[in-house]
């Protein structure tokens, strides 16, 4: 019986939410905006529109309540359009739904809603709104603008770095970039500019020509993240905002007074956080623009205490961390002094002094497409000065590297531990070491494509791998 009942419910649900279906989309067409699919240049005044409609004119306004209560769905229901109006004498207009048109058509009423305004002597009139371009969405636009044969896959879709939207066109798209940057950039008043990646992604500082479509040529902007502000020109270093979870993660595992080693450091999303936690950072980075940028972050979210901007080879970094630890620590005469924030009125205040370690206690590598080929460059790099195991609380570093683990579409999905095992094989065999698997930890960090995984590693570098004679 319960089944049967449950059949029935659910047949009456989905035969209910069919002919919803059926009437939005019925609303919908009848109000798609009119098309011209030879506009070249982007004319809002094409999409003006004027929609006869009737209009219940109220001499009672308290009438409007009861009637907007029992019969709303005679009412009309449009977005971003006030179906209720007062006027100056006070009383009230109630527009009435799309398919009334005229006062021909008020059998298109249910005969209690039409009962309820005339017992109560309601005026019924004719009434003209006028839409146009602000009352269409971007895709409702540009659907009616870009050639038929684009219509199921309008590019409305970006990214938002600051106040730039970043595209990605196809090519088919790319003679419609101007027309399209502009509607996003009328419908999205945040945004100032609108850009589209042209050409590939450089190898080295993973950065991107681009092109502006629409708005500002203005490539420099502000970005929030982590409760700090970054600043950088967008076309000349690398950003991506969708890594904002794993920066987060990761300084999540920084504890105060610890050293970071930050061999790719972009424009500082970890070490400009990390900072504010008062843990010290070596932030490096080769491209001499996310140097330029993240000097200025630096300074802006006031971390130069704790985060020593660099310009080196990554490589090279690693290799010689502790030279390059000594003059970090030498710049501070070994250790930060601080005032302790929290004092209550009157208190004096509190100064702590936090000594820079004399180890590493984290490596982060992220440069995904080859920061793995790096690996080899931890061999050795504490050989030459072995009274660091004497230093009470000395711990090896933990080393955090990003790498992606793609796969041919062809060949049969690969488990996700098939995936792992294939990173740790690489690391095995880059660093020289046979890595004990069950001490490497994997962080699934997204999936740049369904056969690209991104992951970060991290692991204990070995005693025998850092003190390794070379
Ligand atoms: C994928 S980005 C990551 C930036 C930043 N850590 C983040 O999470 O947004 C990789 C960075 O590595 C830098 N880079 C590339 N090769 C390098 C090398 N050999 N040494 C140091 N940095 C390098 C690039 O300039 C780029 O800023």
């Amino acid at each position: 019986v319960v089944a049967v009942s449950t059949k029935f419910f659910r047949e009456l649900i989905s035969s209910t939410q069919q002919k919803e279906r059926q009437k939005k989309e019925h609303t919908a067409m009848s109000l798609a905006p009119p098309i011209n699919r030879a506009m070249t240049q982007l004319d809002r005044a094409f999409f003006k529109r004027t929609l006869s409609l009737v209009e219940a004119h109220f001499k009672e306004p308290k009438l409007v309540g009861q009637f907007v209560k029992q019969y709303a769905r005679e009412m009309l229901k449009l977005k971003k359009v006030r179906n209720v109006h007062r006027y100056e004498d006070g009383t009230r207009g109630v527009i009435l739904k799309e398919e009334v048109k005229s006062i021909d058509e008020l059998q298109k009423l249910s005969p209690e809603s039409l009962g309820f305004l005339q017992t109560n002597n309601v005026t019924l009139k004719p009434y003209e709104l006028t839409i146009g371009y602000d009352f269409w969405k971007t895709e409702e636009i540009l659907g009616a603008i870009l050639p038929e044969q684009f219509l199921d896959e309008i590019p409305s879709g970006f990214t938002i770095t600051g106040h730039i939207a970043h595209l990605n066109l196809r090519d088919e798209f790319k003679p419609y970039g101007a027309l399209i940057g502009q509607v996003i950039l009328d419908k999205n008043p945040n945004i100032r500019t609108v850009v589209d990646k042209v050409g590939s992604i450089d190898t080295v500082f993973r950065t991107f020509s681009m092109k502006v479509l629409a708005g500002d040529n203005d490539l420099v902007v502000e970005q929030r993240e982590s409760n700090c502000i970054f600043q950088f020109d967008f076309s000349k270093v690398y950003w991506n905002s969708r890594l904002h979870t794993e920066h987060d993660r990761l300084v999540s595992l920084f504890q105060e007074g610890e050293l970071v080693c930050d061999v790719m450091a972009g424009v500082g999303p970890f070490s400009v956080p990390a900072g504010k936690k008062r843990v010290f950072v070596m932030s490096n980075d080769l491209n001499p623009d996310s140097f330029y940028w993240m000097k200025n972050n630096l300074e802006k979210n006031k971390v130069l205490d704790y985060v020593q901007p660099l310009n080196l080879n990554g490589r090279t970094l690693i290799k010689e961390c502790i030279k390059y630890l000594k003059e970090f620590s030498d710049k501070r005469k070994g250790a930060v002094k601080y005032v302790s924030k929290k004092r209550k009125n009157g208190e004096e205040p509190v100064y702590h002094e936090l000594a820079v370690p004399k180890f590493i206690n984290h490596f982060v590598m992220n440069l995904p497409d080859s920061a793995l080929e790096f690996l080899n460059e931890y061999n050795g790099i504490y050989s030459a000065y072995p009274e660091l195991k004497e230093v009470p609380s000395f711990e090896l570093p933990m080393v955090h590297v990003y790498c992606f683990e793609k796969f041919s579409p062809d060949e049969p999905e690969p488990s996700e531990e098939e995936l792992r095992y294939r990173v740790h094989k690489r690391i095995c065999k880059i660093m020289d070491y046979d890595l004990d698997w069950k001490t490497l930890q994997f962080q699934l960090v997204r999936k740049v494509a369904p056969t690209k995984p991104m992951y970060r590693v991290t692991f204990r570098l070995p005693e025998e791998v850092a003190f390794r004679s070379i």
